[in-house]
């Protein structure tokens, strides 16, 4: 009995023993012999250079060889695209032409075995708008009023300065002629970068306009924090606007005496330290030291939002109507006109210059530029808004056009190129309100400036 066991026992264990080395001989003929194609996604993130792939691969393969080509035979394969490699299971393909029709395959691959094609999927680039470049018509050789730019004299070389002696018959510092740049000490002064804009303008033909003896945001801290009495303040000032002003008697056509006096809320005088120190009546005192010191030079008062902030207006027309009664010296009124594509209206600001026509003073748009992206949902400038760009350029450039032809001063652009606006700091986000591309070629809002002086 015990023999008969035994046998049996000896028959299991060579069975499972023989089972065993079956399951783990090397039988080659269990390697897969193929490797299942991947599966490719529809295309996306499509743009007119590029497209993103995926596909659903497989956990055996070790990389994906793509082929990109313009044709579904694969016959135009495109050379950074012939049997890609990547491990990863997307892709990103890029350098392609615009509205084009590009089709995807690729196969799986472990290294020795490589699976069938997967599906074939195509995508199309987007078409992407190439404007015809605008024409182009030198502004001053138009105009038949001063057109004007505001500039930095570091930046007037090689093409930048040919752009502006071609274009502007006019310059404004942007900065180089202000109390904090000029005025170093009592007695001190930088003429140095002011004199830089003067003498580019004499070479080139151009008037110059000066800004600005007297603004608030540009007092250097000394005399901002001026510890002498009242009558040594108004000595000091009074002094600095005779020495700036005949410095550049003979030279320059007119000053911004006094910018931006009247706040933003009801056009209240600011209390500034001219006002703190020189009292309310200290504009009337700035304009005269001015004409004291130049019988000729032409004398403006110069604001922002004037369009259509009509508590400032009023604030400021007051004061030229005041003036004109005391017989305090004022030749011109400036609106900087900082403005956007849809904000101001043309009625706002045809009614706004109308009341300052009225007046008989010079009118100055000496610092302007239209926004096209006020709301900041712009990250590049679209065709629409460069085309609405347009027609507000040439709509202030009518309204101009419409003042009576003796109270035309000129037309000032804030700046020549938009990557050198002052909004983009001040506001902290894109934006494109000038005449000119950063490559100098002039936008679509140049030609409605132009548009606008065919009227
Ligand atoms: O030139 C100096 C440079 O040497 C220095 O390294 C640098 C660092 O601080 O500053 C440079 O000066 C800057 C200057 O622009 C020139 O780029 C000043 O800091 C900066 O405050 C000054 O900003 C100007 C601003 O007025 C204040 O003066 C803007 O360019 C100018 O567009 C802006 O213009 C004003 C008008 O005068 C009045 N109406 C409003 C308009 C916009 O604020």
């Amino acid at each position: 009995m015990i023999k008969k066991h035994m046998y049996f026992i000896i028959l299991i264990l060579s069975t499972s023993i023989i089972l065993l080395i079956i399951s783990c001989s090397d039988d080659s003929s269990d390697e897969p012999t193929t490797l299942p194609a991947p599966i490719l996604l529809e295309a996306t993130a499509i743009t007119t250079a590029s497209f993103n792939i995926s596909w659903i691969g497989s956990t055996v393969a070790t990389q994906y060889l793509i082929d990109v080509a313009t044709d579904d035979q694969f016959s135009t394969l495109l050379s950074n695209y012939n049997q890609f490699v990547i491990t990863s299971e997307s892709l990103q393909v890029t350098g392609l032409e615009d509205d084009t029709r590009y089709y995807v395959r690729l196969t799986a691959s472990d290294g020795t075995i490589t699976s069938e094609f997967s599906n074939m999927r195509s995508a199309t680039t987007e078409f992407e708008f190439v404007p015809e470049p605008e024409p182009e018509v030198f502004l001053r050789d138009t105009a038949k009023f001063p057109v004007g730019v505001a500039l930095q004299a570091g930046r007037l070389n090689g093409a930048y300065a040919s752009r502006v002696s071609n274009e502007f018959s006019s310059i404004t510092g942007e900065f180089e002629m202000k109390m904090s740049p000029i005025f170093q000490a009592e007695g001190s002064y930088n003429f140095t970068p002011g004199d830089a804009l003067v003498s580019f303008a004499e070479a080139n033909d151009m008037q110059v306009h000066g800004h600005a003896l007297v603004w608030h945001n540009a007092v250097p801290s000394f005399v901002q924090n001026f510890s002498g009495s009242d009558e040594e303040f108004e000595q000091l000032i009074r002094t600095y606007i005779h020495d700036v002003v005949n410095h550049y008697k003979g030279k320059i056509i007119s000053w911004d005496v006094v910018n931006e006096a009247f706040d933003d809320n009801g056009g209240n005088l600011r209390n500034s330290v001219f006002r703190q120190k020189l009292g309310d009546d200290y504009l009337a005192k700035c304009f005269q030291w001015a004409r004291e010191a130049d019988p000729d030079i032409l004398l403006f008062y110069n604001d922002y939002n004037l369009f259509f902030d009509n508590s400032k207006l009023n604030a400021a027309l007051a004061m030229v109507a005041d003036f004109q009664q005391r017989g305090i010296p004022i030749d011109g009124f400036g609106f900087q006109a900082h403005i956007g594509i849809n904000f101001p209206s043309e009625t706002q600001i045809r009614s706004a210059v109308d009341k300052v026509v009225a007046t008989g003073l010079q009118v100055h748009f000496s610092e302007v530029d239209i926004r096209i992206n006020p709301n900041n949902d712009l990250t590049m400038p679209s065709s629409s808004r460069l085309q609405a760009q347009r027609a507000k350029y040439k709509e202030v450039v009518e309204i101009f056009s419409k003042i009576p032809k003796e109270q035309q001063f000129a037309i000032t652009i804030w700046g020549l190129i938009d990557s050198q606006t002052w909004l983009i700091d001040f506001w902290g986000q894109p934006e494109w309100p000038l005449m000119f591309n950063n490559d100098l070629s002039p936008k679509p809002a140049h030609t409605g400036f132009a548009e606008g002086l065919m009227e």
